[in-house]
């Protein structure tokens, strides 16, 4: 069963590590994710862009793909659906199809609109027992279309947003999705200290983890982060493993084109990834 993402949080924040949130493309992903999750004994986010959802085929078709998996496959380890970057309409379609967890992206309002909506989709969400995630500061880069500039979180205006109920929250500290340019400045810690030092138990959220270096990961997690999306990185190690496959002519040996042979390798990709993430992020063993 799907649970919401508050009482992982709260545990991985009072236990000082994080836990993944891994977007999810199509069914490789989700069962890729699932089965790591589910052999390393960790609590596991499932991410879905508006985007990816509508690939997929819609919200529904989302919800009854993951819980079909955590029935057949057996997953008892937590595991939270979540809308990410979500818009107003897309945090009400997630809460009426069965997502388990909602991000309302509000960033790019002017702050009182951004407090005005957060305020409503709080309520609808906690009204479900669904766990709603805020976003103060743009991150950086593009991202299904949504593009931000990368700035730094003004700390009261996390607050302000934090103390409307929402259960964590997603702080732009110089973090951009995608992969992160030759020039990056890294992420500001100056910034996550102060805002974990005006939102207190408040776990918050790393965005853009893809090439984030490990020891950037360790201190960000000792200042309050809680959450860590990756969603580039099991991309590039799923197309580098296909890449390989299809380079070596496999696809053209024996029955080597059937997807499940074709897609294998990719899928073992996204595994490894996952492992490594889980491993570096601490919430192995931590269901
Ligand atoms: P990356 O694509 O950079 O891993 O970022 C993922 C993310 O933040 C999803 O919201």
């Amino acid at each position: 069963m799907l649970v919401s993402a508050t009482e992982m949080l709260q545990k991985a924040k009072a236990g000082h590590y994080a836990v993944g949130q891994f977007n999810i493309n199509n069914l490789e992903w989700t069962k890729a994710i699932l089965l790591t999750a589910q052999e390393l004994n960790s609590p596991v986010i499932l991410g879905v862009s508006e985007g990816a959802g509508k690939y997929m085929g819609g919200f529904d078709v989302v919800v009854g793909m993951v819980n079909g998996m955590l029935k057949d496959l057996k997953i008892t380890v937590p595991v939270a659906l979540h809308l990410d970057h979500g818009t107003y309409e897309g945090c009400y379609k997630c809460l009426e199809a069965g997502f388990s967890s909602i991000m309302f992206d509000g960033s790019h309002y002017p702050i009182a609109e951004n407090v005005a909506k957060t305020t409503e989709l709080v309520a609808a969400a906690h009204a479900q027992g669904v766990s709603i995630e805020a976003e103060v500061g743009a991150i950086g880069g593009e991202e299904d279309g949504v593009i931000g500039m990368g700035e730094c979180a003004d700390p009261q205006e996390c607050k302000a947003i934090a103390d409307l109920g929402i259960d964590f929250l997603a702080a732009g500290i110089g973090n951009i999705h995608g992969k992160y340019p030759a020039n990056w400045k890294g992420l500001s810690f100056e910034t996550l200290d102060a805002i974990q030092a005006l939102t207190g138990d408040m776990p918050l959220v790393l965005h853009g983890g893809t090439g984030i270096p490990a020891d950037m990961i360790k201190k960000a997690i000792t200042l309050g982060v809680a959450k860590i999306n990756v969603n580039t990185e099991c991309q590039l190690s799923f197309a580098a493993a296909t890449r390989k496959y299809v380079e070596e002519g496999k696809d053209l040996q024996g029955k080597g084109y059937d997807p499940r042979k074709l897609l294998a390798p990719g899928f073992e990709a996204i595994k490894a990834t996952v492992k490594e993430k889980m491993e570096l992020f601490g919430s192995v063993d931590k269901a």
